[in-house]
């Protein structure tokens, strides 16, 4: 099979380690494949920045608008919502294949993004949106899909996690653990996505529209972050045998008037010392999910950095990559049931 042109947009924190994979394993997964995942280009918005060895200055860009149409497989690892929504329309109408690290984007504007996938005919794959390396996406979406999913609850958000870990272990405040966050490459561009409990809405957001089958939207998640939690407050969680955490819960409810629908939420619970959560520790992330045939199901590993990151990334280009070679396509998430979201506290 001739080789597949793949596009990466954006060498940051996430791009970097998905380039380095794809330099350094490139035969590897060309067998994998059954086709070299040959590099085109990496668009970045200054292509004059020092970077990583590994990636070769020749193939930076800020022209991404033309990257993409030369692509088979864009890889969109950019972040924020334009112009990464804009090129990734593009990149499909003009017959590529997409994977995209953006939960931002697919919570506040997927349904647009499936469409355009479902109606050009390719694939759209989204793991490392949700939980950094840990394979959940794909088993809501595809393995439990057979299923009758309940609830889903966990800890989506990595950043969060440390800073509240650190400041428990640490005894810091708020603001200086926020920042070597950001120095470990976990936080979002700008970390208030993360302290204010966006970031984990969004894959709450994403993770409740697979596991039920309808679409609930950032807006739809009833939000509290972590700024209001103070040294004192973490240090009072331990001293009574507890730990603070922030918890994403999307369930089957029962409105006040009798509706089913589904309620999401996110926002920090006190957990026991003794429960499965609280052993979560640092920028990882745990996920369980509750289903009707399987009962209780968990996933834990590395929520956020680049390396966990780029296996995510690199697992779905892989699979688009497959299709492209052997034929077949992925799911799709174009069409709703009708299972109504519940407005905030309505159960
Ligand atoms: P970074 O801020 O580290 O990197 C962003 C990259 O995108 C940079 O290379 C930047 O270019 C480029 N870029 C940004 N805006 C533009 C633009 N307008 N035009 C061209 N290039 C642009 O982000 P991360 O790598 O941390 O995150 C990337 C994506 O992955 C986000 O959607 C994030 O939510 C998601 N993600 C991140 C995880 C993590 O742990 N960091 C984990 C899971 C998902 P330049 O270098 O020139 O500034
Ligand atoms: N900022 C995110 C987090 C990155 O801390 O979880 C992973 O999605």
């Amino acid at each position: 099979h001739p080789p597949l042109r793949v596009a990466v947009l954006g060498c940051g924190v996430v791009g970097t380690e998905v380039v380095r994979r794809l330099v350094t394993d490139g035969d590897e997964l060309a067998a994998r494949v059954g086709a070299r995942l040959e590099l085109v280009g990496i668009g970045v918005r200054d292509a004059d920045v020092e970077r990583d060895p590994v990636v070769d200055r020749a193939l930076l860009t800020t022209d991404a608008t033309s990257l993409v149409e030369k692509a088979d497989v864009v890889v969109e690892v950019m972040g924020g919502i334009e112009p990464a929504r804009t090129l990734l329309l593009h990149a499909v109408a003009h017959g590529a294949g997409v994977v995209t690290a953006n939960k931002a984007l697919l919570a506040q504007d997927g349904p647009t993004l499936y469409a355009a996938a479902d109606a050009a005919g390719v694939d759209l794959y989204y793991e490392a949106a949700v939980a950094g390396a840990i394979p959940i996406v794909r088993p809501v979406r595809e393995q439990l899909a057979g299923d009758t999913v309940q609830r889903v609850l966990g800890i989506v958000n990595g950043t969060t996690n440390y800073v509240l870990d650190t400041m428990t272990t640490q005894g810091l405040g708020l603001d200086e653990v926020v920042a070597e966050a950001q120095r470990l490459g976990y936080a979002e561009a700008d970390p208030t996505a993360d302290v204010e409990g966006y970031d984990a809405a969004a894959k709450a957001a994403i993770l409740a529209s697979l596991a039920f089958h309808t679409r609930v939207g950032l807006d739809d998640v009833d939000r509290t972050g972590i700024t209001g939690l103070s040294a004192d407050d973490v240090a009072w969680a331990a001293r009574t045998g507890h730990v603070l955490k922030l918890l994403a819960v999307a369930e089957r409810a029962t409105g006040q008037d009798g509706t089913a629908g589904v309620l999401v939420r996110v926002q920090p619970v006190l957990v026991t010392a003794d429960h499965p959560l609280a052993s979560v520790r640092g920028a990882f992330n745990a996920v369980f999910v509750e289903a009707e045939a399987a009962g209780e199901l968990m996933f834990y590993g590395r929520g956020a950095g680049g390396a966990p990151t780029s296996s995510a990334v690199l697992g779905d280009l892989v699979q688009v990559a497959r299709h492209r070679v052997l034929g077949g396509k992925g799911p799709v998430e174009s069409s709703y049931a009708a299972l109504p979201v519940l407005p905030a506290g309505d159960a």
